[in-house]
């Protein structure tokens, strides 16, 4: 098989690229070892910034996200037992977020991609890269049930195949830069059958540890709670995770409503940057790349950054025979996933309770939300974070000219 860029991976990061490319007329194929059932029914988390809104709907990929997704213009901090809202929409000058769950964004781009006559494979295995400092970079794989192994010849390989993923694998270490920070905080997920209990995003800070209330959906809600990375689903019925929810959220005259729990799961939070973003062909997008807390609420956002700086790139190579972004994508992503770290990292530890920290620690812990639910220019800060921060696609030589 031949084709121009072949893309490990079908999350968010993959299809996006598959699609914009494909708008630009540049071929590719797409490798997923998942079926697609499971890269469609997957809950992930589900908040998008304005300029992945913006993009989904300027590439026509956003009209159900319109119709079923939930703006929200703000979103409250909890802590010593009151409320406290971020108003985005005034604090940033109109720009908002959107509630819409990553796989109904998945679903979205697949339907698309298939519409279009785009190449996935589901089910595939033994993916490996190879050739990839040459020209003519090759990926190896075998199709659903099948014995032998393929291969795909490319101009680029763009490794979007998540954190375990075999891309960011296939660099070799003494080039490999990378930067990490593991949390001692688990996230416990739950999806309820329960109607909204927020018209906004609740995030909380609670003695007995941080708590988040989300929502998907008017028939079905979305709650975190706070855990021990290590902890088992096990140790969690339904009765102790509504006792603790409730003892997090709620407050004088406003209780959470309950319900059947049709979900759960417990997730390890950590911050990490590989800054070989690229080597020779082979271009990292998304999880591959980097991992952030899901505090901060950027994963699929960060993804969809990378995404545009790379279509961006190969576009130019085809029509206009520039390398020039393609050389600096590392550096411009990097740039804007740094700052998204900071943020998620800052969040992060505003909101968790951490046990192992002195009564000092939480006393400058406590200080730091009523400074940034007090002070307009903090509240900015967090607004214009939270919203997402401005796509600089220029690499640093492109700004030195202008
Ligand atoms: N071969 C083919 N596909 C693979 C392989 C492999 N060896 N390993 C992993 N994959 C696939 C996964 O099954 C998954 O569907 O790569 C895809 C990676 O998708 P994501 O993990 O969703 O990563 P990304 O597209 O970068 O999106 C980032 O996803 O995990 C969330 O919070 C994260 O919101 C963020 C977003
Ligand atoms: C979610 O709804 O899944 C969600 C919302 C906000 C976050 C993280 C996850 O910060």
């Amino acid at each position: 098989m031949k084709t121009k860029v072949g893309i490990i991976g079908a999350g968010p990061a993959g299809l996006m690229l598959s699609h914009l490319l494909q708008l630009e007329g540049i071929e590719s194929i797409i490798l997923e070892s998942r079926s697609r059932e499971d890269i469609e029914g997957t809950i992930r988390a589900g908040v998008l910034e304005q300029g992945t809104i913006d993009l989904l709907n300027a590439t026509g990929v956003g009209e159900r996200m319109m119709r079923e997704g939930h703006v929200h213009e703000g979103i409250e901090l909890q802590f010593r037992n009151k409320r406290h809202r971020i108003d985005f929409k005034e604090l940033t000058g109109g720009k908002e977020i959107m509630v819409y769950a990553q796989h109904e964004v998945i679903k979205d781009l697949v339907a698309a991609r298939l519409d279009a006559g785009g190449q996935i494979y589901f089910n595939v295995s033994d993916v490996s890269l190879h050739q990839i400092e040459t020209d003519t970079p090759k990926i190896k794989f075998c199709q659903e049930d099948g014995r032998e192994l393929e291969e795909i010849e490319c101009d680029f390989i763009a490794g979007c195949d998540g954190f375990h993923g075999p891309s960011r694998k296939a660099i070799p270490d003494r080039v490999k830069v990378e930067k990490q920070k593991v949390y001692p905080f688990g996230w416990l997920g739950i999806l309820a059958d329960a109607p909204p209990a927020n018209p906004e995003l609740i995030y909380s800070n609670h003695e007995r540890g941080f708590a988040l209330v989300s929502t998907r959906s008017p028939e079905i809600q979305r709650y975190y709670l706070q855990v021990d990375p290590n902890d088992d689903i096990k140790n969690w019925s339904d009765d102790r995770i509504w006792e603790e929810l409730h003892a997090r959220v709620d407050m004088d005259g406003w209780r959470l409503t309950d319900g059947p729990i049709i979900q759960k799961n417990i997730v390890s939070m950590r911050s990490f940057v590989c800054e070989t973003m690229r080597y020779g062909r082979l271009f990292l997008a998304g999880d591959s790349a980097h991992i952030v807390p899901p505090t901060g609420a950027k994963g699929l956002n960060l993804a969809v950054a990378d995404i545009q700086v790379l279509a961006k790139g190969i576009t130019e190579f085809y029509k206009e025979g520039k390398e020039e972004t393609l050389e600096h994508y590392s550096d411009i992503c990097l740039r804007r996933v740094w700052k998204a770290q900071r943020f998620s990292n800052w969040m992060t530890t505003m909101l968790h309770r951490d046990f192992e920290h002195s009564s000092f620690e939480h006393g400058i812990q406590l200080a730091e939300l009523e400074y940034v639910t007090s002070s307009r220019a903090a509240m900015t800060s967090l607004a214009e974070n939270y919203v997402g921060l401005p796509l600089e696609i220029q690499s640093n030589a492109e700004k030195l000219q202008i």
